[in-house]
């Protein structure tokens, strides 16, 4: 019997908040010292999907990155922290907003580097899309990012059928 979305109690982004900490080292560098943008956009896929799996209860995949922002350079020798947040679940998709901070360990000085946004789809055994909870937004930036990523996300359904 197919779940349905509606019958899935709604989760809050705490619920499936997630944190992943890593070491720069040397083959994570290009040759100025800088951790490469792959290796980046591989870590805001692991926390994403940590978050989405947690929201989910689920398997998921990655669908989409709509957004990958690099805005400022990881130098070897750096921890790397990316934490990822739910903001919006449609029927079988989650929407998933990712920072990623570098972190001197010595100095605790602490800077966003990247951030990205990314959907993931919940599949079942069958590899077939699945039914996720709803989100329920509690704080005001909270309600804010959902209403924002709605939006987007009907846009997206709109253009789909144009
Ligand atoms: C993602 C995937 C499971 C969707 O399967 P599908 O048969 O196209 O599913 P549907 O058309 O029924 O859409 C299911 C959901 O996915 C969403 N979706 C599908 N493609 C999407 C895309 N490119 N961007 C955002 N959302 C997408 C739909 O909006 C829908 O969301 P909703 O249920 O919340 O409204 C399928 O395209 C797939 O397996 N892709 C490859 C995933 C993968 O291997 N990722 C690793 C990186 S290569």
């Amino acid at each position: 019997m197919p779940r349905k979305q509606a019958s899935l109690p709604a989760k809050a982004p705490r619920e499936s908040l997630a944190e992943i900490v890593q070491q720069v080292f040397p083959e994570d560098a290009n040759h100025v010292g800088n951790v490469l943008g792959g290796r980046v956009a591989h870590l805001v896929d692991i926390a994403g999907g940590l978050a989405a799996m947690r929201h989910a209860g689920r398997v998921v995949v990655t669908a989409r990155i709509g957004e990958l922002d690099f805005r400022e350079p990881i130098h070897i020798g750096e921890f790397v922290l990316a934490r990822a947040r739910v903001v919006f679940a449609g029927r079988t998709s989650v929407e998933v907003h990712v920072e990623v901070f570098a972190e001197n360990p010595l100095s605790r000085e602490r800077r966003l580097t990247t951030r990205a946004e990314v959907t993931y789809v919940a599949i079942d055994d069958a590899r077939k899309p699945v039914a996720v909870p709803a989100v329920r937004p509690e704080s005001v930036e909270e309600k804010r990012l959902f209403e924002e990523a709605k939006a987007a996300y009907d846009s997206r359904k709109r253009n789909a059928r144009a």
